[in-house]
């Protein structure tokens, strides 16, 4: 499937485009006839495996249209000198420390990489005179305490700092695009899974651990609720927030993305047990601080702004994961 992307984007930068959803991005930028070129900055941090990123952007090594530059965002030098060196229409900043858990442990690090990176990037969009600026927020920036359907207009109340760098880049955007007229749209993603996904999330590891025929650790008794995100939902997003920064009547909006269809912890195991083909040997775990009970997009805004309409069930992403899992480790054999 293609963007759907205004004319005038033609140059685009995109941060963490080696990750999950920035490979993904990636392709769909590279294969639009209009695009001229795409510079993607990743540090290729081992958060997990660089290998894995490295295969995530094999395909796109050899377009001539790709650049790729080994950088970290923290470096603002060096992103000044790429700033000198290429024109951006659009920002696509996907660029952070993902992990919820981790960031408890590691909390400087996540400040410094997700806001003070941000902040980087903003510098620059103003020094640059980028016009459009697209920032990955998170669904953790409601907290626990939010009514569902989560509404973009709920107080924030994180609980994690990975959450807390999510919010204040979210009010960094709005700064930047306040102050100096850069277009911005902060899109708080709601579990993003499909091929590709980041192995530390629950939808990988279960897989994996179902298809090996280990233990699946389970935090909580399985009442958890979730709303997961099918990745072809989120780059349609993704697509509606361009043309939205492109004509939009605001300059700045902040819009879930999320299926809205929301699964138990218990079910979503069902559904990987049924698509592997095997049960799940279950290692009932204690719920883990940070992690929020339930949560639940309302998309209506998204619906409203873009078009926004995800369309896939989670049954048939949790299948193409699971396929897509299988013929990595076929690959891994014959390798
Ligand atoms: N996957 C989800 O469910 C989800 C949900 C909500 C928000 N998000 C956000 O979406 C974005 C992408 O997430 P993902 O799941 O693709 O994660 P990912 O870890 O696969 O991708 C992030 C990429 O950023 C790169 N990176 C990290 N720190 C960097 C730095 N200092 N300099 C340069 N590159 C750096 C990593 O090497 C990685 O390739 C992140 O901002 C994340 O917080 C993801």
């Amino acid at each position: 499937m293609r963007f759907d992307i205004p004319a005038s984007f033609r140059r685009f930068l995109v941060t963490g485009g080696a990750g999950f959803i920035g490979s993904h991005v990636v392709d769909r930028l590279l294969v639009h006839p209009g695009v001229e070129r795409v510079t993607v900055v990743d540090e290729f941090n081992d958060y997990y495996d660089p290998r894995t990123k490295w295969n995530n952007i094999a395909g796109h090594l050899i377009h001539p249209a790709y650049r790729l530059v080994t950088a970290d965002i923290r470096d603002r030098d060096r992103l000044a000198r790429l700033a000198r060196e290429e024109k951006f229409d659009c920002v696509i900043h996907l660029a952070a420390r993902a992990g919820v858990r981790p960031s408890l442990s590691e909390a400087r690090l996540y400040h410094e990489v997700n806001t003070g990176g941000t902040l980087n990037l903003l510098e620059l969009a103003r020094d640059f005179q980028w016009k459009h600026f697209i920032f990955a927020s998170s669904s953790s920036v409601y907290g626990p305490v939010a009514m569902p359907p989560f509404r973009e207009d709920a107080p924030l109340m994180p609980v994690s700092p990975y959450a807390a760098t999510k919010a204040a880049g979210e009010l960094l955007v709005h700064s930047f695009s306040h102050l100096y007229g850069i277009r911005a749209v902060c899109l708080r993603f709601f579990t993003v899974y499909g091929p590709r996904q980041r192995p530390d999330l629950a939808i990988h590891k279960f897989s994996r651990a179902i298809l090996e025929g280990r233990p699946v650790p389970m935090f909580g008794d399985g009442s958890t609720l979730r709303d997961y995100t099918y990745i072809d939902d989120i780059l349609q997003g993704i697509g509606g927030a361009m043309r939205y920064s492109a004509n939009g009547a605001t300059s700045f909006e902040v819009v879930n993305l999320g299926e809205s269809q929301c699964v138990t912890l218990s079910r979503l195991l069902a559904v990987i047990e049924a698509a592997a083909g095997r049960k799940a040997i279950i290692d009932r775990q204690p719920e883990q601080p940070g992690d929020l009970p339930l949560t639940h997009a309302d998309i209506s805004k998204a619906r409203r702004l873009f078009g926004y309409r995800p369309t896939t069930a989670i049954e048939t992403g949790v299948e193409r994961f699971v396929e897509w899992l299988r013929a990595g480790e076929i690959r891994a054999i014959a390798a």
